[in-house]
């Protein structure tokens, strides 16, 4: 594969993307001098596997590292694990110049971020993502988080890592279900944050561009794409008390979309999944609230049901969906604020709808 990685951003984060990005690991951790008091390697049974060996394969730093491995996906992100991470970490010597990376997706990420932000007060850390979803958004941006109970990312913090490293190397063994779930954040980038990219993706009809080898250059320039969207945004309003909400289109209905499938004898979905039936409620609520034209709309929601199949819900759990919104951290005194777009690639950030619509919205999306 050619080499093709390039920096995003010299600010706080230096963010590689493209072929060869891991080969900058061991320059970024000489030259902030991270990690003189050991480097820990956070993986999930999976990416320990299928990951770890590439790294060690092309970081020199990593040889003597120590490994922290969790069970893979959500069961993993909750403070019992972060606590048993912490204590593992004590036993093991780490100090506050040890160095923690973390190597998986979004789950690793969050949970990593999370245990360095508040181990001996915050100890630097490292995102080298092996998901799509990993690399597209959870770890850019400093989020950091752990589920309480059954809603997600309740409790955590805004702590930038030192690096992050997105290699198509490691997207070769991903299971197809979550690079379709990734490419819900490339979709949700482009229609909230640029319509070129949006026309871009247009051009491709979603499951030709699925099946496409993730190292393909047309894929790795949909993920450089979208990771500038992110980081942008990300610059522009670190905190989210404004801009940065672009990056919640979808995200709404879509949480609690996903929390509700979580529970017990349901068909769980997986973050992307949910966020793309997401993204059909906010456009129909953005066809109502913010004028997306009816064509716009048409467009979003067949690109969208190619790739993503509809999860099937009848009135009593629509019902459960509404009491699980009051729990979304964009609501303000009870009432739903929305992220929505006037056109594809035009955000409109703060729109307040009432159950009424989102039901409606909801409707739309079974039809
Ligand atoms: N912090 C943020 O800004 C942010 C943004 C978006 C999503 N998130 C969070 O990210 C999480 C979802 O991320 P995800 O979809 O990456 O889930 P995940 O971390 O559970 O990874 C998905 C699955 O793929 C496996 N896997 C990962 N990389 C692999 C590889 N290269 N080869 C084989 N298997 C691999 C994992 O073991 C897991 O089973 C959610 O918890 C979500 O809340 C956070």
């Amino acid at each position: 594969m050619k080499l093709t990685a390039r920096i995003i951003t010299t600010d706080r984060t230096p963010i590689f993307t493209g072929s060869g990005s891991l080969l900058h690991v061991d320059r970024v951790i000489r030259s902030q001098h991270l990690g003189r008091d050991g480097i820990f390697i956070l993986v999930d049974k999976n990416t320990r596997k299928h990951c770890l060996p590439l790294l060690l394969g092309q970081s020199a730093s990593m040889t003597a590292a120590r490994i922290l491995e969790v069970d893979g996906g959500e069961v993993s992100k909750t403070l019992q694990v972060a606590e048993h991470l912490w204590n593992r970490m004590l036993d093991e010597g780490a100090g506050r110049q040890s160095l923690l990376v973390n190597l998986g997706g979004g789950v690793v990420s969050d949970l990593g971020g999370f245990v360095a932000s508040a181990y001996k007060r915050g100890i630097p850390y490292l995102n080298i993502p092996t998901s799509l979803m990993g690399q597209t958004d959870a770890a850019i941006g400093g989020k950091t988080s752990v589920n309480a109970g059954t809603i997600k990312n309740q409790v955590g913090f805004f702590y930038a890592s030192k690096g992050v490293f997105i290699d198509p190397l490691f997207l070769e063994t991903l299971p197809e279900n979550h690079l379709r779930s990734g490419f819900a954040e490339i979709i949700k980038c482009a229609l909230a944050g640029d319509a070129r990219l949006w026309r871009r993706l247009k051009n491709h009809r979603l499951p030709a561009l699925l099946s496409m080898p993730p190292g393909h250059p047309f894929f790795q320039a949909m993920i450089t794409h979208a990771v500038t969207i992110k980081h942008q945004a990300v610059v522009k309003d670190y905190r989210e008390t404004g801009y940065r909400k672009i990056l919640n289109f979808g995200h709404t209905i879509g949480h609690a979309l996903e929390t509700w499938s979580l529970g017990e004898s349901r068909q769980p979905l997986l973050h992307g999944e949910a966020v793309a039936a997401g993204m059909i409620c906010a456009s129909y609520l953005s066809k109502l609230k913010a004028g997306l034209p009816d064509r716009d709309l048409d467009d979003i929601r067949t690109y969208l049901a190619e790739g993503f199949k509809p999860y099937p819900l009848g009135g009593d759990e629509k019902n459960a969906l509404a009491g699980l919104l009051v729990h979304d951290k964009k609501n303000q005194q009870g009432r739903s604020r929305f992220t929505l777009i006037s056109r594809p690639g035009i955000p409109v950030i703060n729109v307040e709808c009432d159950p009424g619509e989102i039901s409606e919205a909801v409707d739309f999306y079974l039809q």
